[in-house]
């Protein structure tokens, strides 16, 4: 097992570049990653594009790439938001500027180190950096930030598209399950509706193609999670796969928050009863509408129970958003406490909370897993309604909110999962955090499979 990475032939040990996608959903795997691997002696460069920028670690390499460039495109919005589209103009926008970079880095190593990268590990959305890569003889790796049932989902893509299932024909066959993808139907792969199918179906195959022309495929799940789903994606992708999350975990727990977040609620959870309190967050991109925020509001506030609600700054859209309804906070003073970003994964730890009301980004499924945290589902877009389903149906740790947002369903969903069902569920949520906690320690699948990855990563020629 390689517990250091052995010196290059001039004395330093070698670099590894990295380039994440510029959202805090895949900026903290990545960064994470990065950790792992330099704890293991690797040098670390990290590409970032110039907006979004992470926060900078001692010891790394940073490189913007593309600052001047137009970006108001660039980041989606919307509950409904047009992911795929824009990550199609980061590719085309950061192709450029990343291979001029890529050119000088390549040429700065050689001047002082006379030995070369021994890879690039790219956000597997980043396929035209990929093509850079592959041009100028660097050897890539590919992180898939998602989970792995997300991938064997976007890798069974073009065969639902074959058979005419997608883009669904009406709105009767959207409850059609998936035969070959249990327990999906067929609107869980309708990633969004506000993105054309063509801009969908490229965006995915690039996504396949991506992890099909690497070196290796490194995802932030575990195998005791999703064993099944890893094993078809070593079927389908021909190149070894790296099973190594929960990555928070295993790294020394780097964060790059875009955000800055409020610590003052964990003093607020410290008063709070164990296990009592509802943990509302919704990740760094979805949205609500101002009808929805109110219902929202007065759903948290009829239910009576504690709660911990994160309204980010653009976490409203549309014209004429007022912000929390009036009565809200006088009614809820003492029980409810509103943040503008809040240190989730310590929240998710903490003994007060009881569960989390989520939008299912894969890092607030796999955090709320990990900690133990049965949850309300209430996906977006993307692969959000895949991680609900697994949630819903193959853990069995929550439920998923259907129907819509309105304060009546809100309360009774909520008094469920505190008060009714959640016992059941949290002791399953329990018994993963147990496994969970032990992938990662020495001979655990995560930990071994890091082992491996970095071997291989000494192992590609220089
Ligand atoms: C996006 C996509 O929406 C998601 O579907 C995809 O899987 C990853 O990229 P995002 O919506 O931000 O991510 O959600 P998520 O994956 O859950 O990541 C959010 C991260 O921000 C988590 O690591 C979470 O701990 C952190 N966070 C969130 C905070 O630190 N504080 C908060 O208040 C909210």
């Amino acid at each position: 097992a390689a517990e250091k990475a052995p010196a290059t032939a001039s004395g330093g040990t070698r670099r590894v570049l990295l380039f994440p996608l510029p959202f805090q959903g895949h900026l903290n795997p990545m960064l994470q990653l990065a950790d792992v691997l330099h704890a293991r002696g690797l040098r670390v460069t990290v590409f970032h594009a110039a907006f979004n920028a992470p926060d900078r670690v001692a010891g790394y390499h940073f490189v913007p790439v593309g600052a001047g460039v137009p970006t108001a495109d660039l980041v989606p919005t919307g509950s409904n938001a047009d992911f795929a589209g824009a990550l199609l103009r980061i590719n085309e926008r950061l192709q450029g500027p990343f291979e001029d970079s890529l050119r000088e880095v390549l040429q700065e190593e050689e001047d002082h180190e006379g030995a070369r990268p021994a890879c690039l590990v790219l956000d597997s959305n980043l396929r035209s950096m990929q093509v850079v890569a592959d041009r100028l003889g660097v050897p890539t790796l590919v992180l898939r930030t998602g989970g792995a049932a997300c991938l064997v989902a976007y890798m069974a893509f073009p065969a639902l598209c074959d058979k005419g299932l997608l883009p669904p024909q009406d709105h009767s066959q959207l409850n059609l399950p998936l035969d070959d993808l249990p327990p999906l139907r067929l609107q869980d792969m309708v990633f969004s509706t506000t993105t054309p199918h063509e801009t969908m179906t490229t965006c995915l195959e690039r996504i396949v193609e991506s992890a099909k022309c690497s070196s290796g495929v490194i995802l932030n799940t575990f195998n005791d999670l999703e064993g099944v789903e890893l094993r078809k994606i070593i079927d389908g992708v021909g190149v070894p796969v790296y099973a190594i999350g929960p990555l928070y975990k295993i790294s020394s727990g780097v964060k790059s928050s875009l955000l800055s977040s409020d610590q003052t609620c964990l003093d607020w959870l410290d008063k709070q009863e164990a296990k009592s309190v509802l943990f509302v967050s919704f990740g760094s991109l979805a949205s609500m509408d101002q009808e929805e925020l109110v219902e929202t509001a007065w759903g948290l506030a009829n239910s009576r129970m504690p709660f911990l609600w994160v309204i980010r700054p653009d976490a409203v859209h549309g014209s004429g958003n007022v912000g929390l309804p009036d009565g809200f906070e006088e009614e809820t003073q003492g029980t409810g406490m509103v943040v503008s970003w809040a240190p989730q994964q310590d929240v998710l730890g903490h003994q007060a909370i009881g569960g989390f009301w989520t939008h299912n980004g894969w890092n607030s499924t796999l955090e709320s897993i990990c900690e133990g945290v049965p949850m309300i589902c209430r996906p977006h877009f993307a692969d959000q309604m895949i991680n609900a389903r697994y949630v819903e149906e193959v853990w069995k740790v929550g439920f998923e909110l259907e129907g819509k947002l309105e304060r009546g369903n809100i309360e009774r969903g909520i008094r469920k999962l505190l008060c009714e069902e959640g016992g059941e569920m949290r002791r399953r949520a329990d018994d993963l955090k147990d496994k969970a906690t032990r992938c990662i320690k020495k001979g655990g699948s995560s930990q071994t499979m890091v082992d491996l990855l970095v071997n291989c990563i000494m192992s590609l020629p220089s």
